[in-house]
């Protein structure tokens, strides 16, 4: 049903469209034609109501909690497009017969939504065009044409409005609020949610190409006006629809943010549609100037990279760093905005390589965290920092749902453990500042922020261990593979908890005096405790086959076929027949689990240990998640299995745009967007971080003649230009820069390049 309009010239590389109306896959195009700039996002609904919608404004950061027995999370605001019309007092009905020459596409250039449709009604035919976009140059804003072109005269009314009548799957989180119209013009709606107290304004104007009817019009959370206004066959109406949204918790207007979106509105309205897109087109051209990715020979991993890179941008709240990215982004009430490992494993390293200031953001958001980390683990009895496994405003901690999906053995609802128990989240927080660090070399954050956060995690992991026979064991974790729940030692986990003492116990010594005293003070550095867990904590071996077990039982489980499972046309069918008890009983993978750590720790294992265990765990993995894939293709890439790394990359890039007309309704998939970046920088690319230096040792897909791309790194920028025969490293930047290629080491002064024939 998505066509993909790539591959014809230049421009429409850029372009993901749907070309036939179906109601009953309007979620795919509502959540992955998402617009958004960080700060907030609207779900591309149709303006017209009809089932199978699902309206969606989030705001980044407005955490609330609707009552006691549930979870904060990110409140549903406003909705601003809703309109249904009315031809000659009927309602224009939209549905599969009625609409032809239906296109909606979406522009992840510029960020533009647009819209074409007939709708028909006997001898009535109506066309409608909508254009919408969300500002990146005017953080606050949104604005919109709809276009009405009837083919004969007609009167049409409709209601515009500012529409509260929202919830999060009936979740009420706000407050009856403020409703207002200031001179005559402008709607003015100011609401508070009811347990965080944040204060939401919205604003909204319209302007017309003609004479219009208007009343003014109030209701339970709703300000709007009626519109009523005569077409002249032929004549396109149209009305521009500006709006901005602005709260007590932002940072540019706090003290005054009712009037700040007054203001924005008024400027915005006043300037027009065209004039405010060609700014936010400006900020657009201005991001792809730094980030973009050429690939020849294959345009619709080419769109699905830019798809993914757009998605990341308008997801990623740059603009404040007490925030951070959710697992759906700003796409859908899927995970309720929380912040998982998603964002360290899979997203950061594209912020980092790409757009390096986000990334200080992303990651000083866990500074932040570490209040919330501490209140966690004080919580469970341990010391230091335990962050939770799900995150939202930082010093929330722990905020996993308790309760999740039915048994089909029980009919009872399944418990979540991951908020008490899927602790590698700690390790993997610190994973991505080392990452950042390394790529950066933003000295003064890890001054300021990242020792702290390194010795304090460290400090949990050492209250976290248990002695036994075998050393310090880690008892009762889920690992990364969530369909093993209650394990103990979970590799991933271990070798994680490990690698976080080490790195504290490295950085400990190379600190200076005067901050050492200082941290001890302030968090205490049990530095004898760290070596003594390092030293003796217990870590699963390959076994004789070169497989390295996950966790100290899962190799003695029993084994089930899972070609059925594996077949399926949509993930989770195997618990329409198991529960998760039964599966937790059977070698079954929700997920890459030792996977992830190969990737992460590369040295630590030989080939032939990562072959094998490759090959052993991948026909027990369902990539029930779509964070498994990417994880797949990087080490398959490694590993020189081009044929598994090709097919499972193009499974990664179609998990939101793909055939699947279903599979992203409730959000897309923020880490596996993430993962597309890896599996072209990391696995294609072959870039890394190996032993604190940068390793590049590219081999692209078969059907490219060319990927090109840049990274920042030690505050340089260099281009990698690769083709199946050699690869250039260009450095843009004022000083030299060292890499690894097959263990020799290329010294590349500024303004200068090297060329590897491969
Ligand atoms: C996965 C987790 C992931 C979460 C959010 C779960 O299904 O198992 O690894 O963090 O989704 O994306």
């Amino acid at each position: 049903m998505i066509n993909y309009n790539y591959g014809k010239n230049e421009n429409t590389n850029w372009i993901v469209e749907e070309t036939i109306y179906k109601e009953k896959f309007l979620g795919k195009t509502e959540s992955t034609f998402l617009l958004g700039n960080g700060y907030f996002g609207i779900r591309s609904a149709n303006e017209e109501s009809t089932a199978n919608t699902t309206r969606n404004t989030f705001i980044s950061g407005t955490f609330n909690k609707a009552d006691e027995n549930e979870v904060t999370e990110l409140p549903n605001v406003n909705d601003v497009y809703s309109l249904d019309l009315f031809v000659d007092g009927e309602q224009l009905i939209i549905n599969d017969t009625t609409v032809t020459n239906y296109s909606k596409r979406l522009n992840v250039r510029t960020g533009l939504l647009e819209r074409k449709m007939d709708v028909t009604n006997g001898d009535l035919v109506v066309h409608i065009a909508t254009k919408r976009f969300i500002s990146l140059a005017n953080i606050h804003l949104t604005a919109s044409v709809f276009e009405v072109t009837a083919n004969k005269d007609v009167s049409i009314e409709f209601y515009s409005m500012i529409d509260g009548q929202v919830s999060n799957s009936g979740a009420q989180h706000f407050y009856e609020g403020e409703k207002k119209l200031i001179d005559g013009k402008y709607l003015e709606n100011v609401i508070k949610t009811t347990q965080s107290k944040v204060e939401v304004a919205t604003h909204v104007a319209h302007n017309f190409n003609q004479d219009i009817d208007s009343l003014i019009m109030m209701d339970r959370r709703k300000v709007g006006f009626r519109y009523r206004a005569n077409l002249t066959s032929g004549i396109p109406f149209t009305m521009e629809k500006y709006a901005t949204f602005t709260t007590s918790i932002d940072l540019d207007c706090q003290d005054n943010f009712v009037q700040t979106g007054l203001e924005i509105l008024q400027d915005a309205e006043a300037n027009g549609f065209a004039a405010e897109l060609e700014k936010s087109v400006a900020a657009w051209n201005e991001y792809w100037n730094e980030v973009n990715i050429e690939i020849e020979g294959d345009d619709f991993t080419l769109l699905s990279v830019r798809y993914a890179q757009y998605q990341l941008r308008v997801n990623c709240p740059m603009h404040d760093e007490r925030m951070n990215i959710g697992a759906k982004g700003l796409s859908g009430e899927g995970y309720k905005g929380h912040t998982f490992w998603d964002t360290e494993l899979f997203m950061l390293p594209y912020f980092i390589f790409a757009q390096p200031q986000a990334a200080r953001s992303l990651v000083k958001y866990r500074y932040h965290g570490l209040e919330g980390a501490r209140l966690k683990a004080k919580e469970n009895n341990y010391q230091g920092a335990m962050y939770p496994w799900e995150a939202a405003w930082p010093s929330d901690g722990e905020v996993t749902p308790v309760w999740g999906a039915a048994d089909v053995v029980t009919g009872e609802a399944t418990k979540i453990w991951s908020g008490f128990i899927e602790q590698h989240i700690t390790a993997d927080v610190i994973y991505g500042l080392w990452l950042y660090y390394q790529v950066t070399g933003d000295q003064e954050f890890m001054n300021k922020y990242g020792y702290e956060m390194i010795f304090d995690t460290a400090n949990f992991w050492t209250s976290r261990v248990e002695m036994e026979a075998k050393g310090y064991v880690i008892k009762n974790v889920i690992g990364p593979d969530e369909y093993k729940e209650h394990v103990d030692n979970n590799s991933f986990t271990n070798y994680m908890a490990k690698w976080n003492l080490d790195l504290a116990l490295s950085y400990v010594e190379m600190i200076d005096e005067s901050l050492k005293a200082d941290l001890k003070q302030k968090i205490g550095l049990n530095i004898d405790g760290w070596k003594d867990v390092s030293n003796n904590i217990f870590l699963n071996t390959p076994n004789e086959d070169n497989v390295l077990p996950q966790d100290d039982t899962y190799l003695t489980l029993d084994t089930l076929d899972l070609t059925p499972y594996k077949n399926a046309d949509r993930v989770g069918t195997l618990f329409e027949e198991y529960s998760l008890s039964q599966v937790n009983k059977l070698q079954i993978s929700k997920q890459a689990d030792v996977m992830v750590l190969f990737l992460l720790m590369e040295g630590l294992f030989s080939k032939e240990v990562k072959q094998s265990s490759f090959e052993y765990y991948e026909p027990k993995t369902l990539h029930d998640s779509s964070l498994s894939l990417s994880t797949h293709v990087v080490l398959a890439q490694d590993l020189g299995n081009t044929d598994i790394s090709e097919v499972l990359f193009e499974r990664a890039c179609k998990i939101d745009i793909g055939e699947n007309m279903k599979s992203s309704d409730h959000g897309i998939h923020t880490a596996s967007l993430g993962g597309i970046w890896q599996g072209v920088v990391y696995g294609f690319g072959g870039v890394r971080i190996v032993n604190e230096q940068l390793r590049i040792e590219p081999s692209i897909h078969s059907k490219w003649n060319k990927l090109a791309f840049r990274i920042n790194y030690q505050s340089q920028v260099l281009a990698i230009n690769i083709s199946q025969q050699a690869f250039t490293v260009a450095n843009h930047g004022s000083t030299n820069i060292k890499f690894i290629n097959k263990g020799k080491t290329y010294d590349v002064a500024a303004n200068d390049q090297v060329t590897i024939n491969l």
